[in-house]
């Protein structure tokens, strides 16, 4: 056999172990197994390229091997032991911009060195040079702007440039005619001008997006990324990284359709950066009066409840209030109150992130609950804990000026009474003013989520509460 052949017959089994992984991560209870055959899959694959690179190569390409294996394991491994999961968005978003980078730079190479391309296939190489630069470079700018919006680095507010739809189809139809023009005649200034294009078109796209739809945006660049992979596979003739490109390209434009219905958004219009999207009208300023809570209030107010229903958001993650959350619940089950969660689709800052914080603390899965599942309890629930959430409860999604209007919501004021846990009433991640605070049936319980349910904990362990 090959080394050729070899690799080819790694390359296969990488393949079906990362197909072993999606389907794995498809569940709970098979996550683990799915990220082991996912480890699995990346080192069969990393081998096979390691040593069919080593046995092709000179001594100077080897060293350059090595090196950007070793700066890269570096950089991955450090980020990865540090970041918060709460940071993960931002990291993926990075992680990202790094795939279309590679696929930018495969892209560049592929022009400057083709002297391995027959004469007959050039016309096909040009295409997938171009084509590769271009989703490369969409995926790197879109990235970054992501990164920079999920991190607060700047304002998450959606950019709303006159005839903004205008400059995203015209950047395509440019696209299109440049293509033409580079496959008939290649030249390098052809591909400096559509990598810029396309660098201008992804940050546009992603910057037109508003913050409530961020979740979505996440999962369409992973997408982009898997179709800058596959695009690199055609130009390096990999079939690994075409079928990998292609498995992550379509995941994650399955995902992003997932969400896109979780969240009532057209998926057409989101992928193609907030397209038919209206300029809205609604404000990130307070109206109305608040009325504030102690934890000995509320500790009597869940003693006297026959049922609770826990509504937590991103403060729970930041507060990692899960641990005191889950003792809260412990303490309320024992006294025969009827406790649930109500899982929002985007609460917090990944898809899941809840139900991972909330398994962390060993909460059982059966009294965690969807949206679907729950919206309609929440008239005959006596107390709502909204822990560290906000747009995800935020009754301004019924108003048609929100500029989160339609978007699915808990629907926590239907309850009797309402606790808000968090430090202010300032807005959440899409920067919507959120009512909810100056209902008659709320009280705003202020300070951090781990601290006041801690308290709350602490005064029905102290006094019995009547
Ligand atoms: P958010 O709307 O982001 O609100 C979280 C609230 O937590 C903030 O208003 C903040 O208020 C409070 N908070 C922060 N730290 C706290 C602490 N230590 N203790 C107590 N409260 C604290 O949360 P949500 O309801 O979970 O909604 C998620 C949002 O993120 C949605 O807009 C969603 O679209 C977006 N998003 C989601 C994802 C995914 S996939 N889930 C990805 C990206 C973006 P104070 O500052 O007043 O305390």
């Amino acid at each position: 056999m090959t080394l050729w052949s070899a690799a080819s017959a790694a390359y296969v089994v990488a393949v079906l172990l990362f197909i072993a992984s999606l389907a794995g991560l498809s569940t709970h209870e098979t996550a683990r197994r799915g990220l082991r055959f996912g480890i699995a899959g990346m080192v069969v694959a990393l081998g096979a390229t390691v040593v069919l690179v080593a046995r092709s190569a000179d001594a100077l390409g080897i060293v350059l091997l090595i090196a950007a294996v070793a700066v890269a394991a570096v950089i991955g491994l450090s980020r990865a032991a540090r970041v918060e999961m709460t940071g993960m968005p931002e990291l993926i978003a990075l992680l990202h911009s790094c795939v279309g980078l590679g696929a930018v730079c495969v892209g560049w190479n592929g022009y400057l060195d083709h002297t391995e391309v027959p004469a007959r296939l050039a016309d096909i190489h040009s295409a997938e040079v171009f084509i590769g630069v271009f989703i490369g470079a969409v995926t790197v700018s879109g990235s970054l702007v992501a990164y920079l919006k999920l991190s607060g680095r700047i304002s998450s507010a959606p950019l709303t440039l006159p005839g903004k739809n205008l400059l995203n189809l015209g950047a395509l139809a440019l696209f299109v005619v440049l293509t033409a023009y580079f496959v008939a005649r290649p030249g390098i200034w052809l591909l400096a001008a559509v990598t810029v294009l396309a660098l201008a078109l992804g940050a546009h796209l992603v910057a037109s997006i508003g913050g409530g739809d961020m979740p979505v945006v996440v999962s369409m660049l992973n997408s982009y990324s898997g179709w800058a992979a596959a695009a690199s596979g055609f130009l390096l003739n990999n079939d690994l990284l075409i079928v990998t490109g292609a498995l992550v390209g379509s995941s994650g434009a399955y995902l992003s359709y997932i969400m896109c219905k979780a969240m009532n958004r057209s998926f057409l219009s989101v992928i193609a950066g907030g397209f038919g999207i209206q300029a809205t009208t609604g404000g990130d300023t307070e109206t109305g009066e608040y009325r504030e809570t102690s934890a000995d209030e509320v500790a009597e107010t869940l003693a006297n409840a026959s049922s609770v229903i826990i509504t937590p958001g991103y403060g729970m993650a930041v507060a990692h209030a899960q641990y005191p959350v889950a003792q809260l619940v412990a303490k309320l089950l024992e006294r025969g109150v009827r406790v649930r969660f109500g899982i929002h689709p985007v609460a917090g800052r990944l898809p899941g992130h809840m139900n991972v914080l909330l398994a962390e603390a060993k909460v059982p899965y059966d009294i965690v609950l969807e949206l679907d599942e729950i919206n309609d309890d929440f008239a005959e629930t006596s107390v709502v804990l909204v822990i560290g959430a906000n747009d995800t409860v935020n009754p301004a999604a019924e108003d048609p000026g929100s500029p989160i209007a339609g978007m699915p919501v808990l629907r926590v004021w239907d309850a009797e009474e309402v606790v808000v846990f968090k430090r202010s009433t300032s807005t959440g991640y899409a920067g919507v003013a959120n009512p909810l605070f100056f209902r008659d049936n709320t009280r705003m319980l202020f300070g951090d989520a781990k601290d006041r349910v801690t308290d709350i904990v602490t005064v029905l362990e102290r006094v019995r509460v009547h």
